[in-house]
């Protein structure tokens, strides 16, 4: 269908339309997609509607309103729209880029319904259909979608976790064995476990466990990670010793050189302090205090050190790194047969194993400070990495998918312990087959090293100017108008590029309620029904805590027999 004309073309994709009023309500929203011939007359050329410039002439001309009365039926208008060429037809498919630019005066046509349902079915799974016409479903390309890593950006309420969830369960009903990793840092993708079996959910043993098991009626497997497997800057962040704490930083590392890396020379290993060599905090304590000197020379900071390690032992949440029974065990019956160091990467070994299992594994980490969070996920992902490049030498990739909620936690402008290993697999993930999938409600806090290896954006409503201006400064195939059209999208609307779409899309995502009848966890509060009705809910006082019967519970289901 002929909808207009080229009226002007300018830089290296911009074409100016102009199109009839009659015409208008075909076209007069944003992502309809038009067609036009190449001035080479044998190219066509595809692109999207972004903006509108309508003006009625005659008003412009009269100036006042009053002389307006009345001049419906010769309403002279002025109706140019700004298309963004992004595709092209290259034999029998549609390809991205722009070879060649329109002429000035050629004629533009509506692109079919029937022309876009073949251009967006050729990926794996759907997540949503095109705004502009929602008979048209959006699959995406998997393989797109994973050797170039992915942010899902929005404001707060925009629809970014339906996003992901619609996503996720969409690959987890069409892939046989996808592995893919979600950390969740709100513990909200809990209700997937309920729509497919290839889902195990992993949450810090203890009370969390219960309350899961309890909301959700998922059984979790208790999650267990020793402090001893985390890294130096990992163990910093976790007993807060920022970074003016200069002395107890100087004495913590020392302990640890002592513990992993002198403690094991003479024997032949040539280890690091950041290596996951066993420890207890026994000996974690005595290493800080030989640091701070003896004697006269003695140092109060490390026995403030000493302190805080034992608050840290003492703090229930944190149970699940400070009284791991389950995993030293494991490493005492390893360490019978072998020496410490071999037995504590055994324990490693499995501890990153299970993270591999294929199916999905949600990382559930909802009630633990941000702190706590980011140093867990730093040690997680370095033992991923780890394995990821030990597959790599056999001549194997890890081929996983990491979902990271809240990514400006795990890498932000600023500092953070997993900041590091985050960048890392952003910029040589591809290589190793370890993709990742951002999500984040302040892009603008988020690392630029980060969202510039980001080859697909999944963004959603966007109203802040610094996180529109950071989104566009970051990312490379992102430009003003795309940002500046963030601000008018629904909920649940998204725009969708990169290379896991054939052309760029206005998307109306699948609601993840409707689709796959469950509702994900950490909903807002519906304080006004809450308030219409009777309070039924009694309010529980908390009991004291009872012994811990962990190790039983532990003994009985545990990370790695659920695995075997
Ligand atoms: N595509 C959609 N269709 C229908 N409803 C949606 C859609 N996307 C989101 N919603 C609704 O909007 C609300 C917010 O969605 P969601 O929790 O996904 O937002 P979010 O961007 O993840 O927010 P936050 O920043 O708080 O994490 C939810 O109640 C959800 O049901
Ligand atoms: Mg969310």
């Amino acid at each position: 269908m002929e909808i207009g004309r080229v009226i002007g073309v300018y830089g290296r994709n911009i074409v100016k339309i102009s199109v009839p009023d009659h015409l208008l309500p075909e076209v007069a929203r944003p992502g309809v997609y038009v067609k036009m011939a190449g001035a080479d007359g044998s190219t066509t050329l595809y692109g999207m509607i972004v903006g509108f410039n309508m003006l009625d002439e005659l008003y412009r001309r009269a100036r006042i309103i009053e002389e307006l009365e009345g001049y419906e039926e010769f309403r002279p208008a002025r109706n140019e729209m700004t298309v963004h060429i992004t595709g092209y037809l290259s034999g029998q498919t549609v390809s991205k880029g722009v070879p060649i630019l329109p002429k000035p005066g050629e004629k533009v046509y509506l692109v079919s319904k029937e022309e876009l349902q073949s251009i967006f079915d050729k990926g794996d799974v759907s997540i949503g259909v095109l705004s502009s016409s929602p008979n048209v479903e959006i699959k995406i390309d998997v393989n797109g979608m994973c050797t170039r890593h992915t942010a899902v950006l929005a404001m707060t309420g925009a629809g970014k976790s339906n996003t992901v969830a619609v996503l996720i369960a969409s690959l987890l009903k069409h892939f046989k064995n996808p592995r893919i990793i979600i950390v969740d840092t709100h513990s909200e993708y809990i209700p997937l476990a309920r729509i497919s079996n290839n889902v195990r959910v992993l949450a810090p043993k203890g009370k969390v466990t219960d309350l899961i098991k309890a909301q959700y009626q998922v059984d979790p497997i208790p999650l267990e990670v020793p402090l001893w497997i985390l890294g130096v800057e990992e163990i910093y962040n976790i007993l807060g010793l920022d970074p003016r704490a200069t002395k107890q930083r100087l004495y913590l590392r020392q302990a640890l050189k002592t513990l992993r890396v002198e403690r094991y020379r003479e024997k032949g290993y040539d280890l690091t302090a950041d290596d996951p060599i066993h420890f207890t905090l026994e000996e974690l304590k005595i290493a800080v205090i030989n640091a701070g000197g003896s004697g006269r020379t003695r140092d109060r900071s490390a026995e403030d050190l000493c302190l805080k390690i034992e608050d840290l032992s003492e703090e229930r949440e944190l149970y699940f790194m400070t009284r791991a029974e389950y995993l030293e065990d494991k490493f005492s019956d390893y360490a019978k047969k072998t020496d410490e160091v071999k037995a504590s990467f055994q324990v490693y070994g499995d501890f990153a194993r299970s993270l591999l299992d294929p199916g999905l594994n949600i990382i559930a980490l909802g009630g633990l400070s941000s702190e706590v969070q980011a140093s867990i996920v730093s040690a997680l992902l370095r033992a991923l990495w780890r394995i990821a490049v030990e597959q790599r030498f056999r001549g194997e990739r890890v081929a996983t998918l990491v979902v990271l909620e809240e990514a400006h936690i795990y890498a932000p402008v600023g500092w953070s312990p997993s900041k590091q290993i985050v960048e890392k697999i952003a910029k040589e993930g591809r290589k190793f087959g370890v993709s990742l999938l951002v999500v984040s409600q302040r892009p603008r806090e988020l690392s630029q090293t980060l969202l510039a290896q980001c080859g697909n954006l999944i963004a959603l409503r966007t109203v802040n100017p610094s996180d529109q201006e950071h989104i566009l400064r970051s990312m490379e195939d992102v430009t003003r108008d795309t940002v500046e059209s963030l601000p008018g999208l629904q909920t649940g609307e998204a725009l969708v590029s990169g290379p896991m779409l054939p052309l760029p899309a206005l998307v109306k995502i699948f609601s993840f309620k409707e689709v796959f009848h469950e509702e994900l966890g950490g909903k807002d509060v519906d304080y006004r029904e809450a308030w219409s009705t009777e309070y039924m809910t009694e309010i529980v006082i908390p009991s004291p805590p009872e012994q811990t019967t962990l190790v039983e519970t532990n003994k009985q289901k545990s990370l790695l027999d659920f695995n075997n």
